[in-house]
């Protein structure tokens, strides 16, 4: 083959025009492909596409996001050898034990097995390695909900007469690879909030003493043998409650203890008075973004970097259920915050076969039968709203900026409405906007509103701002390409619905969980700042009809639906939380330094 750079090569006028035609003739058809409404469209030339003579930071954006997917992808293990090296390499420590077992059940199971995709486990259980694990392990034998494994059968403890069926669901799932697991304590939080908010420099601390104590065990001194439970068991220990903070507490005033110096949260506290309008950041230039578009996304997510969200969420301003500690002890959850030092496992939601969180099978209509269009309708939920608080909810004011009407007035007269600022136009050159049109455009394209408000319907506040609608199940909704999603009162569980879906999600969250790190932005679903200030320039972009927004917008929104059905699995789920248990255990039992898997190293 010829080199293209080679000078004997471009100094023929010939080839030169050849390469030129050839060039060309490739551009016009990676461009069809990936911008035109055909069936065959193929995910390969996006990058051609894109690299040449769009300007939209989205486009960028899509490019950067599909070279992190494809580059993590790329890292995927295939056989144990290098599961277990990727292992070492990555967290410094051998695998725990019973590793090669559950790399043949995902094997097994056709999961996508990247490093990279667990690092969740590791960020979650670094603290626990500093503290004692004879502690731990009581601490977590004992706590009011658990689930244990005995003798390789799963079964939970604890009183759930009138709560939710968190419990059993997650017992369940468990009981599917209880066989391979040593005698574990999974203590969990039956809240819809997170509990925990350790200060930063108690975390600093714990996790500089793990990185201490971190090393790879001389093979010869590795060992597959547990302590174990028995003797807590006959212990029986009394639970343990830590001091908790709340209901009537400010809960932004306890996260941002857990902010670092120099973050730009750090020390800011909470408002007095919520009675004014939703406050936005001036100048807004966020530097987690391209052009006011979401780049970082785990930046994007943290209320440390961003302190005007202490006024743009219910969960700072008066969450439903606040009870939270100061100490690290151990509990398992759905969600948190990046600021909580809970330990993520896949939200109880997800595992429900109840169509109301899932959707069903049913996932909706081919992209070019859908409606161009947006669609929202939940629970005016996100914390406990009051008549001078609620204008500032992440939901309210979600459903505000989708109302038409709301918006035409506001770029009629001027006038900002209590829950939005229109976004500054030196930002987003939106062109409805620029024309006055928004509110007009809006009124067409999205059909957002509440089906319940809460405290409840009749609260005369809400009676000028919201008429509540009939729900819609979520499988109507994907008759829309557009879903947007916004937090509840804690992490909203119709994301993996969505997900699965043939619509497009397009997600703002302060909430992590469980799948973060499998999930690529702008490649699997539309990140969304926050404050919703890129909302309006985002669906624009998309969903003007003429341009090559359609294409971009189906192409996430199938990848994104692909995706799901290979790495979001009940099995995918069923190997992350015995993956993590492996580390559980592990660090829960006394002889933890020397605990490991290194059958691969001793052939
Ligand atoms: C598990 O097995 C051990 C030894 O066979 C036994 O002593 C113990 O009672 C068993 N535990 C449970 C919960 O069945
Ligand atoms: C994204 O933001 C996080 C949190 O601020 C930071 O740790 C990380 O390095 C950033 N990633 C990139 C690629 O800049
Ligand atoms: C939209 O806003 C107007 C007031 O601007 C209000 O009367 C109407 O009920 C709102 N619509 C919905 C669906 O909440």
């Amino acid at each position: 083959m010829f080199r293209l750079w080679d000078p004997r090569v471009l100094t023929s006028r010939l080839v030169v025009r050849y390469l030129t035609v050839g060039f060309l003739a490739v551009f016009a058809v990676a461009n069809y492909v990936l911008w035109h409404d055909t069936e065959s469209w193929d995910t390969a030339s996006l990058h051609n596409t894109m690299a040449f003579g769009h300007k939209h930071p989205i486009k960028k954006l899509m490019v950067e996001a599909k070279a992190h997917h494809d580059h993590l992808l790329d890292r995927r293990s295939h056989d144990v050898e290098a599961a277990a090296a990727r292992y070492r390499a990555r967290r410094g420590r051998h695998p725990p034990p019973g590793f090669d077992r559950w790399f043949k059940a995902a094997l097994d199971a056709d999961a996508i097995v990247v490093e990279e995709y667990f690092d969740r486990i590791y960020k979650d259980l670094t603290p626990f390695w500093a503290l004692d694990p004879n502690i731990v392990k009581r601490r977590a034998n004992a706590w009011h909900w658990v689930v244990k494994v005995r003798n390789g059968t799963a079964f939970g403890v604890g009183d759930v007469e009138g709560r939710v069926p968190w419990l059993q669901l997650w017992t369940a799932l468990v009981k599917e690879f209880a066989e391979h697991l040593p005698d574990v304590d999974m203590p969990i939080n039956m809240m819809d909030e997170p509990r925990m908010l350790v200060p930063y420099d108690d975390i600093a601390k714990l996790v500089e003493l793990e990185n201490k104590e971190r090393k790879l065990a001389k093979v010869n001194e590795v060992t597959a043998e547990f302590k174990g439970l028995e003797h807590v068991d006959q212990d029986k220990p009394d639970p343990y409650d830590p001091e908790w903070f709340g209901p009537s507490s400010q809960y932004w005033d306890l996260a941002v203890k857990t902010c670092g110096p120099g973050t730009p949260a750090y020390g800011v506290e909470q408002l007095k008075d919520f009675s004014a309008p939703a406050e936005f950041p001036r100048n807004w230039r966020p530097s987690y973004a391209l052009k006011g578009f979401v780049q970082n996304w785990t930046a994007a997510m943290d209320p440390c970097l961003q302190p005007h969200l202490r006024q743009l969420h219910g969960s700072f301003i008066e969450p439903v259920s606040l009870s939270s500690t100061h100490e690290l002890i151990p509990l398992f959850g759905g969600s948190k915050l990046p600021m909580n030092n809970d330990i993520l496992i896949p939200g109880a939601m997800y595992l429900t076969p109840d169509e109301f969180y899932s959707g069903g099978e049913n996932h909706g209509p081919a992209w070019r039968h859908k409606k161009n269009g947006l669609i929202w309708r939940g629970v005016g939920s996100g914390g406990r709203p009051k008549e001078d608080t609620w204008h500032h909810f992440q939901r309210h004011r979600l459903v505000d900026m989708l109302n038409g009407t709301t918006v035409s007035r506001a770029e009629a007269d001027g006038t900002r409405a209590p829950t939005f600022e229109l976004p500054s136009s030196d930002m987003y050159a939106n062109k409805h906007q620029r024309r006055g049109e928004l509110g007009a455009w809006i009124k067409k394209f999205a059909d957002t509103a509440f089906v319940e408000l809460l405290p409840d319907d009749d609260c005369d506040f809400f009676a000028p701002y919201f008429k509540i609608s009939e729900p819609i199940p979520m499988n109507r909704q994907y008759a829309y390409k557009y879903l947007p999603d916004a937090d509840g009162n804690s992490f909203s569980a119709r994301f993996r619905g969505f997900l699965r879906s043939t619509s497009l999600p397009l997600k703002a969250t302060v909430y992590a969980e469980w799948h973060d790190d499998r999930l690529t932005p702008w490649v699997h679903f539309v990140p969304l700042d926050n404050t919703f200030q890129d909302l309006y320039g985002a669906i624009e972009f998309f969903a003007d009809s003429d341009g090559p927004g359609d294409a971009a917008a189906r192409f996430i929104a199938e990848m994104g639906r692909e995706w799901a059905e290979t790495v979001l699995r009940r099995e995918d789920m069923r190997l992350y939380v015995w993956r993590l248990l492996l580390e559980w255990t592990r660090v829960c039992d006394e002889n933890r330094h020397t605990l490991g898997f290194v059958g691969d190293l001793k052939s």
